[in-house]
């Protein structure tokens, strides 16, 4: 096995061509370097009634729902101070500041940055935003209660220093909330269909950048994060996975490894 430091990601022989190979055949541009598909979205990408941003809306009520069952689990108060990471223009931020609590979201792109205060500011609901990197967030150690990452950590390369970072800024005993895609042949097809059909926006995936559950667990660790342990779940920390069904986003309970699409679960700093 080839263990590669850098980026969290321990990639089997021969995973990398196999993926890429893959992912080719569905022929969509392929980018580690995805942020300016992000960036170009604008107010009508994030929040238009059909901005290529659509998906994002549909999955809130899933992953809020999840979210929403950790806070209250944890008897989070609606001042205790929350960060997204990666929060781009607002979608999921905002639509946790709207159940009442207090989040900030945090994204390298002005732009998106500047998409996300200006929709707060025209329903005005009470939420800040900063432009920031994962790699290097400005603030204090031990400043937020929770830290939270929704479809962002496939779009990160270097996986270490994002988790360490996430890992400072959490209080100890906070929590880190989190929902990505795993890695695999099936993942990587769902996704590259996906964006070949249209459904989410060609060229915001690259498959190499998939994490499985197993790697962000080892990474988390590392940085002082343990997994919530469920006695049930194969991967010993509590996992749900958001799913395309039938035209619809839905959460399911967890399924073959292999077959793991996308993932969502939580973990608690020491
Ligand atoms: C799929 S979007 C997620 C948006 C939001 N979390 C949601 O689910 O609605 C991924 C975001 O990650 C941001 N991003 C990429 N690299 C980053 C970095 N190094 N630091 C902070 N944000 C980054 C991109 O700009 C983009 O807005």
């Amino acid at each position: 096995m080839k263990i590669n430091t850098i980026t969290g990601r321990n990639y089997q022989i021969g995973e990398e061509e196999k993926l890429t190979t893959l992912a080719k055949k569905y022929g969509v541009k392929l980018n580690k370097r995805n942020v300016d598909t992000y960036s170009d979205a604008g107010l009508e990408g994030w929040w238009g009634e059909n901005g290529c941003h659509k998906p994002l809306h549909e999955m809130n009520p899933i992953r809020g729902g999840f979210v929403m069952d950790v806070l209250k689990k944890f008897e989070i108060s609606p001042d205790q101070p929350i960060i997204e990471i990666g929060c781009g223009g607002g979608i999921f931020s905002e639509y946790i500041a709207r159940l009442g609590y207090n989040i900030l979201g945090v994204d390298i792109s002005m732009e998106s940055i500047n998409v996300a205060k200006e929709h707060a500011f025209i329903t005005h609901v009470k939420v800040d935003y900063q432009v920031g990197s994962v790699y290097e967030l400005p603030f204090e150690n031990e400043s937020f209660d929770i830290v939270m990452s929704s479809d962002f950590l496939e779009h990160i390369e270097d996986l270490v220093t994002a988790i360490s970072e996430m890992s400072r800024i959490l209080k100890k005993g906070g929590l880190f909330i989190f929902d990505t895609i795993a890695r695999n042949e099936s993942s990587t097809t769902t996704f590259m269909k996906l964006e070949a059909e249209g459904v989410i926006p060609a060229g915001t995936h690259e498959p190499l950048l998939f994490i499985k559950p197993e790697e962000l667990e080892s990474v988390a660790n590392q940085f002082g994060i343990d997994f919530a342990k469920d006695i049930n779940n194969i991967y010993g920390f509590v996992l749900k996975s958001i799913q395309f069904i039938d035209g619809k986003f839905k959460l399911v309970e967890i399924q073959e490894k292999e077959t793991l699409p996308h993932y969502i679960g939580y973990g608690i700093k020491k």
